[in-house]
């Protein structure tokens, strides 16, 4: 059975495509049939995995024959990585979309509708979400079995996931009764600092009741800030970092628990 995740805090600059990527890459490396989705008008991981930024099919083509009830090949975006996960790339015209959906009959099932038509050929598919908790992220929460959200431990980290786990509720009973929290995940973690420890303690300390939050967290590294402009990821760049092994136990843990 595949399993949808969308990768989402509304917080900027976190570590959502980075974790998407790694985290792909990382199940990949298990033997999953791994399809990333990049949800983002940024193009971050389009471009992260090294695909260029003018891709004629995209994401955006995809969901506007859903929209107008065209038949179309699904896999006519899907890209290959040469590390075994499959892409559909955005980039800056899915800017848009956001704005087109409004006016859409079920406009919050449009993503759900499209990646349905693929759940047989994958194993795990994982929409890197854009920073921001409009129409596209309500499409890829009404499309998840599970929301991964990565928080960087810093002091006003657990501010901004109120609002976010609202959102996931209101998708819940909304859209989408199934949707759970996949886990928190601490990223760009520097584990020795003891502002570090106590931003995880406090966040622990308000949600590990309700929700997982994962014991092994991502370290803040250089060669994991290296790999976006390489169009690879942190197995492939050095299997061996710490970083390549944080996101091999992440892989490891999301696929115990799928
Ligand atoms: N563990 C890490 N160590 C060091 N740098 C990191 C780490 N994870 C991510 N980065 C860097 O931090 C920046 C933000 O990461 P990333 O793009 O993954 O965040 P994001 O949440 O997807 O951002 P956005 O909200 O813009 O989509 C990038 O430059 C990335 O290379
Ligand atoms: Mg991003």
């Amino acid at each position: 059975m595949c399993r949808v995740i969308a990768v989402s805090n509304q917080k900027g600059g976190v570590g959502k495509t980075t974790t998407s990527i790694n985290l792909g890459v990382g199940l990949a490396r298990m033997g999953q049939r791994v399809l990333l989705v990049d949800s983002d008008p940024q193009g971050h991981l389009t471009l992260g995995l090294g695909f260029p930024k003018n891709i004629r099919v995209t994401l955006k083509n995809m969901m506007e024959n859903i929209i107008m009830g065209i038949e179309f090949d699904p896999k006519e975006a899907v890209l290959h990585h040469k590390e075994g996960v499959d892409v559909v790339p955005s980039n800056k015209l899915l800017t848009g979309m956001d704005m087109s959906l409004i006016t859409v009959d079920d406009r919050e099932k449009v993503l759900k509708e499209y990646l349905e038509m693929m759940t047989d050929d994958y194993d795990f598919i994982i929409i890197d979400c854009m920073p921001s908790l409009g129409m596209l992220t309500i499409n890829a929460m009404s499309a998840a079995n599970s929301v991964l959200i990565p928080v960087q431990p810093q002091y006003y980290a657990a501010d901004g996931l109120t609002e976010l786990l609202k959102v996931v509720k209101g998708t819940k009973k909304r859209f989408n009764p199934e949707i759970e929290v996949e886990g928190i995940l601490f990223t760009m973690d520097s584990a020795r600092y003891n502002n570090s420890k106590r931003n995880k303690k406090a966040v622990k300390a308000a949600y590990g009741k309700e929700m997982r939050v994962f014991e092994n967290s991502i370290p803040r590294s250089e060669a994991i800030a290296e790999i976006a402009s390489e169009g690879i990821s942190i197995f492939e760049y050095d299997s061996r970092s710490k970083g390549a092994k944080s996101y091999e136990m992440l892989a490891q843990e999301v696929l115990n628990r799928a």
